[in-house]
């Protein structure tokens, strides 16, 4: 009130008028100027601004970081690192880590349910946040290789070597699909698949993760994956996808996994490029290096691989991930490699970080000591040992894909939508489709198959006929497979069989018991033996027989002794050696590792609902003297060796 009469007794004169005018002139002015540095605290910096491409963002980004800040940036650490507040400054505020894992069974929350997944990411996510200068978000990985693989409740399909059977790409790009979606909802934004590694030798633990031994069809199956991962939009990823473990990884010496590989140069072009080349022209926006060694020089390490032939004539521009601890295990401390699987190169664990960075790793999953990494490459950096260009270019292209992945704009997830999105009623038919498709039908004698559903009693025995974790395999909830006490859902072949005949039509024994089996036998019209392998993931999984075990070769010869009709079931992640099993049985079904619908799949193709149209992805050798054999042709002398079954093999009704 006193200021509008003021204004009327002032604006009474002409000077006063002109006072007036100046007055409010400087009093805009100085508004303007208020106005001006509350807009720039508000103002949204170029990278901030959804707008503009992830290119220019990440330019802006880049230019206003720290050394230590771009360190931060190639440091990926185990969730199991971050258990405490100290753990968070130290990982986050003084580290600046730019990336967490979950390795295989380690979750980020206090449950394994898909909300205590996205609750736990998202209190990560803020921890990271409130700690970071320029508010540049976390982006968290997993394995989730078959499926949301990692979390309890979600659909597990097939493993690869059995989606290979399918040799349905559409099929495996909504598999992939329904992953990603699972992924995406609980905040896991790097998935560390699919598998690119070609099969080339059944010893190897990790024969199941790949697609199958031919370059043709896993090159067309890993495209298909990595659509399925990120989808259709690459400025708007679902999620980033990885394919691993680049390259020469899967054929070992001596089938032993992480040991090393000599390969001719053909070879690895003819044999090893095809699938992970389709993964780069698919738009893959990470590739993982391999654990070993390539003609002496451990991939990690080797400038000629992960920069020349991987950037240079394969055209990847994505984010090149070493694997768990490869970097720092090119330092063997005393000189002397711990065996064979460790090349250790470098002098120092210094020299191990240079190294790795200097030949093209981006990203390094440490996974524990972020510490040494962290000031490891800040030294190398400062005295040059590593250039800043080198650093900007690896930054940069990180920086990249948190921009496409969308995660400076939505950081966080919706916890209360975490359940639906891991978990869709339509997963499970999706799963028994895939099951179904992968069956692979390799003898039925007599046309014993399909059996009829209105016969007599059907013999249901074998480990793998009750055992959910010999049907998912590993990377399923745990790393080596199911933990104790984990119950995911899922049908067994027994529960599958009893499901489709009614209860009182199957027949159980004791598979442990041939007196059991022999009694059961006798008021049986049919056999169903389902045998196999245990869960294994890695070297847990490495063999050197590949032989069934000796109380599954009892079961199955008490089967066949008793005269009637035995159908084979093998659950399994390669091909067992069963040669003078299968010649007597009537029919073998090959189930690869089925997942959740294994059971309703596997009675799909015994009664006939479906007509199994699976092909082996592989080679089935008939003796470990051939292994490693691929199409056909045994890998040491290069000459032909009659396999059980060749590949592309599998019977239809
Ligand atoms: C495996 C990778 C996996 C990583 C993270 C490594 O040991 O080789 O395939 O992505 O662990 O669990
Ligand atoms: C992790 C796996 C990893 C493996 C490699 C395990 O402890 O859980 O994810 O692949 O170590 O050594």
């Amino acid at each position: 009130m006193r200021s509008v009469l003021l204004a009327r007794r002032v604006f009474g004169s002409r000077r006063g008028r002109r006072l007036f005018l100046l007055a409010l002139g400087s009093v805009l002015v100085a508004l303007g100027a208020l106005e001006q540095s509350a807009l720039s605290r508000s103002r949204v910096l170029p990278y901030q601004d959804a707008s503009l491409p992830a290119a220019s963002r990440a330019d802006d980004l880049l230019a206003r970081m720290t050394v230590a800040e771009k360190v931060g940036q190639l440091a990926q650490v185990s969730v199991s690192k971050l258990t405490t507040d100290l753990d968070l400054n130290r990982v986050f505020a003084q580290e600046g880590v730019g990336s967490i894992l979950s390795g295989g069974g380690e979750l980020p929350g206090a449950q394994n349910t898909p909300r205590s997944w996205a609750t736990g990411i998202n209190e990560i996510q803020k921890a990271a946040l409130d700690r970071s200068r320029l508010q540049i978000p976390i982006l968290y990985g997993a394995d989730a290789l078959h499926g949301l693989s990692p979390v309890l409740g979600a659909v597990i399909f097939p493993h690869q070597i059995g989606l290979a059977a399918t040799r349905d790409p559409g099929l495996v790009r909504q598999t992939t699909a329904v992953t990603s979606r699972g992924a995406k909802a609980l905040g896991i934004r790097w998935v560390f698949g699919p598998v690119a590694d070609v099969s080339r030798d059944l010893r190897w633990g990790r024969y199941y993760e790949t697609f199958g031994e031919d370059p043709k069809l896993a090159s067309e199956l890993v495209a298909a994956s990595v659509q399925g991962l990120q989808g259709n939009r690459p400025d708007d990823l679902v999620v980033a996808a990885t394919a691993k473990h680049f390259i020469g990884y899967s054929q070992p010496q001596d089938g032993r996994d992480r040991f090393p590989v000599t390969l001719p140069a053909e070879t690895l072009t003819n044999w090893f490029v095809p699938s992970f080349q389709a993964a780069v022209d698919a738009g893959a926006a990470t590739v993982m290096t391999q654990h070993g060694a390539v003609n002496g020089t451990p991939v990690v390490a080797s400038h000629a691989l992960s920069t020349d032939l991987l950037r240079g004539t394969m055209g990847f521009a994505g984010v090149l991930i070493s694997d768990w601890g490869d970097v720092s295990d090119l330092y063997c401390p005393g000189g002397t490699p711990p065996n064979p699987k460790f090349s250790c190169v470098a002098t120092s664990p210094e020299d191990a970080v240079r190294r790795a960075v200097n030949a093209g790793v981006d990203v390094t999953m440490i996974p524990y000591d972020s510490a040494q990494f962290t000031s490891a490459l800040k030294d190398l950096v400062q005295s040059g040992a590593v250039s800043q260009s080198r650093l900007d270019g690896a930054v940069r292209r990180v920086l990249v894909l948190k921009f496409r992945l969308g995660l400076f704009e939505h950081p966080y997830v919706d916890a209360g939508k975490a359940q639906a999105g891991a978990v869709a009623a339509s997963d499970r038919k999706l799963a028994r489709k895939a099951v179904d498709e992968s069956l692979t039908l390799l003898k039925n004698r007599g046309h014993l198959l399909p059996l009829k559903k209105r016969g007599g009693p059907i013999l249901v025995v074998g480990p793998a006929a009750t055992s959910v974790s010999r049907q998912m395999g590993g990377w399923t909830i745990g790393w080596q497979g199911i933990p104790a006490g984990a119950n995911p859902p899922a049908v067994t072949v027994l529960q599958g069989i009893r499901e489709a005949v009614g209860a009182r039509k199957v027949l159980t024994a004791n598979w442990l018991s041939q007196a059991d089996v022999r009694a059961k036998a006798k008021k049986a019209s049919a056999i169903v033996v389902a045998i196999g392998e245990p869960a294994y993931a890695e070297w847990y999984g490495d063999t050197s027989t590949a032989a069934l075990a000796p109380d599954q070769v009892r079961l199955v010869e008490a089967a066949e002794a008793s005269g009637k009709p035995v159908v084979l079931v093998l659950v399994a992640g390669r091909p067992l050696m069963i040669s003078a099993l299968v010649k007597k049985a009537n029919a073998l079904l090959m189930a690869y590792l089925p997942g959740t619908e294994a059971g309703h799949g596997v009675a799909d193709v015994l009664f006939g609902r479906v007509s199994p149209h699976g092909k082996l992805p592989v080679s089935w050798p008939a003796s470990i003297k051939d292994v490693p054999m691929v199409k056909g042709m045994r890998l040491k002398d290069g000459k032909r060796a009659k396999p059980l079954f060749a590949y592309g093999a599998g019977l239809s009704y």
